[in-house]
């Protein structure tokens, strides 16, 4: 079991120590991805316009850009909710990036009410995610955005 606790306090040192965005965004994201075992893909999609543009990530090369909508990242993004996703064959739309991949989590990342990105994170392994790795996971992004503040995250997406 993750301890999500002792990442959260990782994650607000790593990301006050730094005001880049950019910077701050890789380093979160590859924070997640060497925490996490059983997890072939990690990265964040900025939303811009009207599309989720690849950002940074750990993992094999992936699709650079999915329509608002579509897909399970464009699904979580639209509808302001998290996505955790059993088996992602049986998800109706799902953009398949890397073919190992079977189960996936994705978690809208919010500049103040306004979704400005999501977090991808996708497993070779079937049922990955528990509630608790959803909370988990949510928490930490809590602590993303807080620790860029609303400005900073807006400037991600221009
Ligand atoms: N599976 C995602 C696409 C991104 S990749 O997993 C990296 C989706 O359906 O939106």
């Amino acid at each position: 079991m993750t301890d999500f606790k002792l990442l959260a306090s990782q994650a607000k040192a790593l990301l006050e120590s730094e005001s880049d965005p950019l910077a701050n965004t890789a380093n979160f994201v590859a924070l997640i991805h060497d925490a996490l075992p059983r997890v072939n893909w990690t990265g964040v999609y900025l939303l811009r316009g009207t599309e989720l543009v690849l950002g940074p990530f750990q993992g094999k090369p992936a699709c650079t850009r999915i329509q608002l909508g579509r897909g399970v990242c464009g699904t979580a993004a639209e509808r302001d909710v998290t996505q955790r996703v059993e088996d992602v064959h049986a998800f109706d739309g799902h953009i398949a990036c890397d073919p190992a991949s079977r189960s996936e989590l994705v978690v809208p990342l919010r500049a103040g009410s306004s979704v400005v990105a999501v977090l991808d994170i996708d497993s070779p392994e079937k049922n990955r995610f528990s509630a608790e790795d959803q909370s988990g996971v949510e928490s930490l992004c809590q602590v993303f955005e807080t620790a860029l503040g609303v400005e900073r995250l807006m400037n991600l997406t221009r």
